[in-house]
């Protein structure tokens, strides 16, 4: 199972990592490599992809075995170093500052990993997640009102990016006054918006530098003028041994936010009102039982899971299901895939309200490195799902742009890491009345 030779069908002789051929529609070739076994090393870069559900948890819940040093990237760039003998965690240790995004959690493994999570935990409590529903609320219906007279939208643009960006804004108390500077800066203007005619300081051509200053500023601000307020929490958070952090180990906790939870989560919004604009019957299903909302949305990450698939390096010589892992070998968990395994989800393609077990998928991944910004998430997903269905009637996908029912045309990233549409036309009939 584990040979490069044995791979000789059709679609697992495309590469999956460059190939554009499978970014429309990756399921056939997930499918495929599912039926020759839910372990499969996949002969083009030698990674190791994992496609059951079973095997998918028991990789994400074992860091011992598998480090997350090249969580979100996997074999581009892959390890810097050549792996020898059958344990390679000297080696990771060695090498750890060379790797992509070793500052972040993310690929962090324990103990450190525990340390950086820690600092997080403390700003999601309950209270902070409430307060961040109330702004998006009234988020949505801001955003909503600039384009709802037109009974069309571009769902990207004109919605979920400036929504979810500022959702995150918001969380993590950036005050309202400066919100127009992130949208411009970070890529989701105001339709007409004029970066010149904001301050000079926005005019920054590296937003992730911009970005680490401002959070910079507002930490050490509120470090010498503690205020009542969400960047003053943020900036008086301890470790849990009661250290206090470095400003930029606020910084990076802060700002990492903006990469982990903006795009998966325009991703979500994107593939969840698709499926309303595809499928009358069930967008009148929403509309009779709203409560059913929450369960569209993990159904919707099931069948369209933002993060297609995710990383992990065997530290030291192991096997999963009798296949052979040998030490430092790129393993791939495809929660795409995981998905929509028929031994765990029975008729997996199907999109299904009732489905019982539906809470079980690992669009969030699972385990230690499982997303701290799944809470968030899903409420966003529901408050759109909510806002959408009360403001317009008739909500379908557009046919100028997308083409008619029996022959659509949807464009997807072009990235082998994360699933979704790049713009999503909707046309729909504005209510006259909710808001
Ligand atoms: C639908 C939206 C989202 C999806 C599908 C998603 C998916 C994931 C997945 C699969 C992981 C685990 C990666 C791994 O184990 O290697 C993860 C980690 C993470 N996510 Fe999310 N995410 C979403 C939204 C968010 C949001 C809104 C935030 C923040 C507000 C966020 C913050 C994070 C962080 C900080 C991590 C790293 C956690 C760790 O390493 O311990 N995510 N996410």
């Amino acid at each position: 199972m584990s040979e490069l030779k044995d791979h000789t069908s059709e679609l697992t002789d495309l590469n999956y990592f460059t190939s554009q051929e499978l970014v429309p529609d990756p399921n056939p070739y997930f499918d495929e490599l599912r039926s020759q076994c839910p372990v499969v090393q996949e002969p083009h870069m030698g990674v190791y992809t994992i496609t059951g559900h079973a095997e998918a948890v028991s990789v994400y819940k074992d860091p011992e075995t598998y480090s997350s040093c090249l969580s979100p990237s996997g074999p581009f760039p892959g390890l810097p170093f050549t792996p020898e003998g059958d344990d390679i965690s000297e080696q990771i240790a060695a090498h750890r500052d060379e790797l992509p995004l070793h500052e972040h959690m993310i690929t962090m493994d324990p103990p450190d990993h525990a340390r950086a999570r820690g600092l997080l935990s403390r700003l999601l409590t309950p209270r902070r997640i409430q307060e961040n529903e109330e702004f998006m609320t009234g988020l949505a219906d801001q955003l909503i009102d600039d384009f709802i007279a037109n009974g069309s939208c571009e769902i990207m643009s004109d919605y979920a990016k400036p929504f979810s960006l500022l959702v995150i804004a918001d969380f993590l108390g950036v005050p309202e006054e400066d919100h127009e500077q992130f949208r411009v800066v970070l890529g989701a203007p105001r339709a007409g918006a004029r970066p010149g005619a904001l301050d000079n300081e926005i005019l920054s051509d590296n937003p992730l530098q911009w970005l680490d200053d401002k959070f910079t500023a507002y930490i050490e601000d509120r470090r010498r003028n503690p205020r009542n307020d969400v960047l003053t929490s943020l900036a008086q958070a301890k470790y849990k041994d009661g250290s206090t952090p470095e400003v930029f180990e606020v910084v990076r906790t802060a700002t990492f936010l903006f990469a982990a939870g903006q795009e998966t989560t325009t991703k979500l919004i994107s593939a969840g009102l698709r499926f309303i604009g595809e499928n009358p019957e069930l967008q009148q299903r929403l509309r009779e039982d709203p409560d059913s909302i929450p369960i569209f949305i993990e159904e919707s990450l099931r069948l369209e899971s933002p993060v297609k698939s995710d990383f992990r390096v065997a530290r030291h010589s192991t096997s999963i299901d009798d296949v052979p892992i040998p030490a430092g070998s790129i393993v791939m968990v495809c929660p795409g895939a995981v998905n929509r395994d028929p031994d765990h989800f029975p008729e997996p393609n199907e999109f299904d309200l009732d489905r019982t077990n539906v809470r079980e998928h690992l669009a969030f991944g699972r385990g230690i490195h499982s997303c701290p910004g799944g809470p968030l998430a899903r409420i966003e997903g529901r408050v759109t799902i909510e806002k959408f269905l009360a403001r317009m009637a008739d909500i379908r996908v557009s046919e100028e742009h997308h083409g008619p029912a029996d022959a659509r045309r949807y464009d997807y990233e072009p990235t082998y890491i994360l699933r979704g549409l790049t713009n999503l036309h909707l046309e729909f009939t504005p209510k006259a009345t909710d808001n």
